[in-house]
C-alpha cells in the first residue's frame, strides 16, 4: 500500500496548466512569456493558479540563489504538501499542478528530504561519486556514444536523435554506474523509457514503474549477495560505516533516484542542446573552429536551455522574507530556473546563446544542499555526447522545419519528444 502512493516517478511527469507551459512564440528555446512578464513584478511574484492555489515564483538570479541556500524552504515537498492549507482538490490536483502528491515519498528519495535526514544519504552518496569512478565511467561513455553513433550510422542517413541517441546514451550509463548486468539491460532501458515517455497511458507508465521497482530490488538483493565494483555496491560496502545501516527500501530508492534524475535530465539535455546548436549555425560553426570551445558551450546551453524550466519547488516552513516580500509559512515556492538564467542583472544579452560568453556560475545544476550530484556525470555525457556527434556526422541537419519539432512544455523537464536527423 506504501508503494501505491509513491510518485509514478521522482521527476514527475503531470501535464502543466496552459499558463505555466506557454513559451514565446518565435523561438522555441525561449521560457514561457508569462513567466518572463512576471519580472515586471520585481524579483518575487505571487501568481493564483486556475486551480485557486497561489505559487510564489522567483526569477531574480539573487533571490534564487538566496532560496535555494536557504533549507527553511523545504525540499520535502510530497510530505509537507498534506499538512499545509489547501483543499482536497488542490492536493488532489497538485498545489500549481506540479507533480506534487499527497503521500509517501520512499525511504531514501533524499531529493525531496531536508537536513538533516537529506545530509545523512547524500554523504554516503558523495562518498560514491570518486574521481576513479568518474574516470572510469567517463571511458565508457566516450565507448557507448561511439557506438550508438556508428549503429545509427550503419542503419542509413536519418534517424531520431532521441531514440537512437538522447535517451539511450544517459541510461547505459546509469547501467554502469548502479552496475545492471548486461543481460538484463535491455529490460532496464525499456521499463525506464515507458515511464519517460509521454506517448504511453498513465496506466502503461505505472506498470513500468511498478516493473523498474521490482527490477532495482532485485538489484540491490543481488549486489547484497555478490558485490561488484558498481556505486550500488560501493554503498552496500561503505554501509559498514553508515550510521545507521541503510536498508534495502533506502537502497531501491536511491537507484530510483538516479534514475529518475540522471536520465531524463540528461536525454533531453542532449537532444535540445543538438537542436539548439543546429538552430544556431554561427555558433555551432565556432565551436568546430575550436573544439577546446567545448566545456563553454556545455556550460552555456545550460545556462540558455535551463530545461528544469519548472523548478526546483519548495515550501516554506515559516514566515520568510525574500527581496523584500514575505512569502507565508505553507507557501509553495517555484524557483524559476530558466528566468533566473536569464536574468540581464548578471549577463548580457541573455537571451542570445553564445559559447564564448565568460564563465559565469548558472542554476542549470540547482544550488545549495540539493545542487545536482550528477552534474560532473552529466557535463561527461554532454562534452562527449556533442562532440562525438558534430564529429561523427558533420553534415547533420534537421530532417524536418524547426516549427515541426514537437516541444515537451507540459513536462518537469522541458525538451523535445523526438528529433527527426539526416546526414549526407
Ligand atoms: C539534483 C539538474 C543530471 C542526479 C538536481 C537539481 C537540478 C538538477 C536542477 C536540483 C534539484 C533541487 O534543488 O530540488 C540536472 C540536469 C542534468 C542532471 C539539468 C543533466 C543535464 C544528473 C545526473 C545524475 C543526477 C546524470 C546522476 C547520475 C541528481 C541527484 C539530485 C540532483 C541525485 C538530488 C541531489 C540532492 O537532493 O541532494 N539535478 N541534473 N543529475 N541530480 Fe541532477
Amino acid at each position: 500500500a506504501k508503494q501505491a502512493n509513491r510518485p509514478a516517478s521522482i521527476i514527475g511527469q503531470r501535464p502543466f496548466p496552459p499558463e505555466q507551459v506557454e513559451r514565446r512564440p518565435g523561438c522555441p528555446f525561449d521560457p514561457p512569456a508569462a513567466r518572463e512578464r512576471l519580472r515586471e513584478d520585481g524579483p518575487v511574484s505571487k501568481i493564483r493558479l486556475r486551480n485557486g492555489a497561489d505559487l510564489w515564483v522567483i526569477s531574480g538570479y539573487d533571490e534564487a540563489r538566496a532560496v535555494l541556500s536557504d533549507v527553511r524552504f523545504s525540499s520535502d515537498v510530497i510530505r509537507r504538501t498534506s499538512s499545509f492549507n489547501l483543499t482536497p482538490e488542490q492536493v488532489a490536483e497538485g498545489p500549481s499542478g506540479c507533480p506534487v502528491q499527497e503521500g509517501e515519498r520512499g525511504d531514501g528519495m533524499f531529493i525531496f528530504m531536508d537536513p538533516p535526514e537529506h545530509t545523512r544519504l547524500r554523504r554516503l552518496l558523495i562518498s560514491q561519486f570518486t574521481v576513479r569512478r568518474m574516470k572510469a565511467l567517463e571511458t565508457r561513455v566516450q565507448e557507448i556514444a561511439v557506438e550508438l553513433i556508428e549503429a545509427m550510422r550503419a542503419a542509413g542517413t536519418r534517424a531520431d536523435l532521441v531514440a537512437d541517441f538522447a535517451l539511450p546514451l544517459p541510461s547505459l550509463v546509469i547501467c554502469e554506474l548502479l552496475g545492471v548486468a548486461y543481460g538484463d539491460r535491455a529490460e532496464f532501458q525499456e521499463r525506464s523509457a515507458i515511464t519517460l515517455n509521454t506517448g504511453n497511458t498513465a496506466e502503461e507508465q505505472a506498470r513500468a514503474g511498478a516493473g523498474l521497482l521490482e527490477f532495482m530490488r532485485t538489484l540491490v538483493a543481488a549486489k547484497r549477495e555478490n558485490p561488484g565494483d558498481d556505486l550500488l555496491s560501493g554503498l552496500i560496502r561503505g554501509d559498514l560505516a553508515a550510521d545507521p545501516p541503510l536498508s534495502d527500501a533506502e537502497l531501491v530508492d536511491i537507484g530510483l533516484t538516479l534514475l529518475g534524475a540522471g536520465h531524463e535530465t540528461t536525454a533531453n539535455m542532449l537532444a535540445l542542446s543538438t537542436f539548439a546548436l543546429l538552430e544556431h549555425p554561427d555558433q555551432l560553426a565556432a565551436l568546430r573552429a575550436d573544439p577546446a570551445l567545448i566545456d563553454n558551450a556545455v556550460e552555456e546551453l545550460m545556462r540558455y536551455l535551463s530545461i528544469v524550466h519548472t523548478g526546483p519547488r519548495r515550501i516554506a516552513t515559516e514566515d520568510l522574507t525574500v527581496a523584500g516580500v514575505t512569502i507565508p509559512a505553507g507557501a509553495t515556492v517555484l524557483v524559476s530556473v530558466p528566468t533566473a538564467n536569464r536574468d540581464a542583472a548578471r549577463w548580457s544579452a541573455p537571451e542570445r546563446l553564445d559559447l564564448t560568453r565568460p564563465r559565469s556560475p548558472h542554476l542549470g545544476f540547482g544550488h545549495g544542499v540539493h545542487q545536482c550530484l550528477g552534474q560532473q556525470l552529466a557535463r561527461v555525457e554532454l562534452r562527449i555526447g556533442l562532440a562525438e556527434l558534430f564529429t561523427r556526422l558533420p553534415s547533420l541537419r534537421l530532417a524536418v522545419p524547426a516549427t515541426e519539432i514537437p516541444l515537451r512544455t507540459d513536462m518537469v523537464i522541458f525538451g523535445v519528444h523526438s528529433l527527426p536527423v539526416v546526414w549526407d
